[in-house]
């Protein structure tokens, strides 16, 4: 048989990974101990053992979110289906909906909203702060929504969002509140039972550093009765939480077929969650806090200049960082990436005020002092090379 498409040529040639050290917004960089956890056998999804360990994962997933939710499991895509799963169980045609917009993570939930029918207000604030709870809650008040999205840890500008206390405040109004942890989940603190979070979701490449492609979540009782009371099923099959829960065992029913989950990921998740559960939860988020306050203070002797202006405004997983005319900050990033494989993050959003963002991530694994120390001192040769570019041209 003669094929018409000849083999690539590129695949004729070895595959070649570098080693990074990845310190910008996410992907963190893999533990070993969850890249040998990839490396074993791969199981069917229905066989007993997979079961198992979705079982421990779930518990898992209780212990970093701190809940009882029966709702708790994960999606198989990255980080960002926890946010289309939530909306689209959660909003029907016609229901209004409040979305905190103050960066790209709020911007990409209102237009999800809104293709999932909902009618959405944005509550916008300037780029680089947060939301007052007197602001959020007379936008409840005169909106009156099903839904309030928020972000803990908008990335894109680096702000940390409060959230404890808000879950009364929303429930006063008759109002589900669905919370973003993507980059903030076991580095910074979160009770989702105690501050009355109904539905809550989180990358697995960041803070819990496996590698991208599931996304874990959980809902309240009150928010698994909304997607069981709907009028009609939300609108695609693969977010549809009735089904996929069925798959989790997450209700007094037997296991159904819903997709084919990877046992690979699955095994890497529950070694990072046996991991989380060895160290302790308030030591992994006080290890983090330790190793953004010497990040914090090394970016402030650099000179560097923090987007965000106030203190308790800043997210410690991703600092934010605003480069104007002092020197070229992609000369900075590719003497980072060329000379040391570190990578750092840029900026996301056009509107920084005519400046450019570096986004330091702060995450998982790479959440040691060690690597902070590596980062600091490859920061400091970067800013001096790019400042002697920037002052040769003119
Ligand atoms: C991803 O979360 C990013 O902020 O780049």
């Amino acid at each position: 048989m003669k094929m018409e498409v000849a083999p690539p040529k590129v695949l004729k040639q070895p595959l070649v990974i570098p080693q990074r050290v990845l310190m910008g917004p996410g992907p963190s960089n893999v533990h070993p101990r969850v890249l040998h956890a990839m490396s074993h056998n791969v199981l069917g999804h229905m066989n007993q053992e997979t079961f198992q360990i979705m079982d421990e994962i779930k518990e898992g997933i209780r212990y970093l979110f701190q809940t009882k939710n029966d709702l708790t499991l994960a999606t198989s895509a990255t980080g960002h289906s926890g946010m289309e799963a939530i909306l689209c169980n959660l909003i029907e045609p016609g229901d209004k909906v409040l979305v905190a917009v103050n960066g790209l993570w709020g911007t990409r939930a209102a237009d999800m909203a809104e293709r999932y029918g909902g009618v959405v207000t944005e509550m916008t604030v300037k780029l680089g702060k947060n939301f007052t709870f007197d602001v959020i809650e007379s936008f409840l008040s005169k909106v009156r929504p099903k839904l309030l999205f928020i972000v803990q840890g908008e990335t894109s500008t680096g702000v940390f969002q409060p959230i404890e206390g808000l879950g009364k405040i929303c429930h006063r109004y008759d109002c589900l509140l669905a919370v973003d942890l993507v980059a903030t989940v076991g580095g910074v603190p979160f009770f989702m039972d105690k501050w009355e979070v109904d539905a809550a979701y989180t990358a697995v490449q960041k803070i819990l550093s496996v590698p991208t492609g599931l996304a874990i979540m959980s809902f309240s009782p009150k928010a698994q009765k909304v997607i069981f009371d709907r009028k009609i099923p939300p609108k695609v099959f693969f977010w549809d939480m009735r089904i996929l829960g069925q798959q989790w065992k997450c209700y007094d029913k037997p296991r159904i077929y819903h997709h084919t989950v990877s046992s690979s990921l699955l095994s890497a998740l529950r070694e990072s969650l046996a991991m989380l559960a060895e160290e302790g939860l308030e030591n992994v988020i006080k290890r983090h806090e330790i190793c953004y306050e010497r990040l914090a203070k090394g970016l402030q002797d650099l000179g560097l200049k923090f987007f965000v202006e106030e203190e308790k405004d800043r997210l410690i997983t991703v600092t934010s960082l605003i480069v104007r005319d002092e020197f070229d900050h992609k000369e900075f990033l590719d003497f980072c990436m060329k000379k040391y494989s570190l990578e750092i993050g840029t900026g996301l959003l056009g509107q920084t005020g005519g400046g450019k963002l570096l986004r330091v991530g702060l995450m998982g694994y790479n959440a040691t002092l060690e690597t902070v120390e590596f980062t600091l001192k490859v920061m400091k040769e970067a800013k001096d090379h790019a400042e002697t570019k920037s002052s040769s041209k003119l």
